[in-house]
């Protein structure tokens, strides 16, 4: 009898109170702390797998500049006018051609100050650069503003086929006295 009561005894004492929850014993993890963990988990693997899948995306898909080549040809001698300054290449190769009734020379779009672009104004007569003013006549000599040198010539020549052929890797510098080597001007009466 004793012992039946004793059993009872236990039975009632390991019965949570209804609406009380019971706190997890020292070495026992909760469900909810369990289900946490397995979260915190899975999140650390995700993060992972996502920064080894962008260096994979970025080994396979790597960041190229791709620039337009540095030679190119320009199209037949007939094709310019005299006396003027040619925009074509301006944008795509970064060149302007100018045709004088001696010959031709090709002139960088680079402003010798700061880098901007000027632009070609016709009926002035010259170009002007839009960040700070400075201008070149048609030859490339700067005459007002900041620029401290003459815009650079690149090389140009007449290639097998008959066109204009320029190649930006030669640069020539009017102040070095480089408008004067071979390749500076191309002569064509
Ligand atoms: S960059 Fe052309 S004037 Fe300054």
């Amino acid at each position: 009898m004793a012992e039946e009561k004793e059993a009872v005894e236990t039975q009632e004492a390991e019965q949570p109170t209804p609406g009380l929850v019971r706190a997890p014993l020292r070495g026992e993890v909760s469900r909810r702390g369990f289900l946490s963990v397995l979260g915190l988990g899975w999140a650390v693997f995700a993060g992972a797998l996502a920064a080894v899948l962008g260096a994979m995306g970025r080994f396979m898909f790597p960041n190229v500049l791709f620039e337009p080549p540095q030679e190119f040809k320009a199209g037949y001698p007939e094709d310019f006018a005299v006396d003027a300054v040619d925009e074509r290449f301006a944008a795509s190769f970064g060149v302007w051609i100018v045709r004088e009734s001696t010959g031709f020379y090709a002139l960088s779009t680079v402003c010798t100050h700061l880098g901007c672009t000027p632009n070609w104004l016709s009926a002035d007569e010259k170009f002007k650069c839009p960040c700070h003013g400075s201008g070149f006549i048609k030859t490339g000599i700067n005459i007002e503003g900041p620029a401290p040198r003459p815009l650079e010539r690149y090389r140009i020549v007449l290639a097998e086929d008959g066109q204009i052929q320029i190649d930006k890797n030669t640069k020539y510098q009017q102040e070095k006295g480089q408008w004067e080597l071979d390749g500076a001007y191309l002569y064509y009466a």
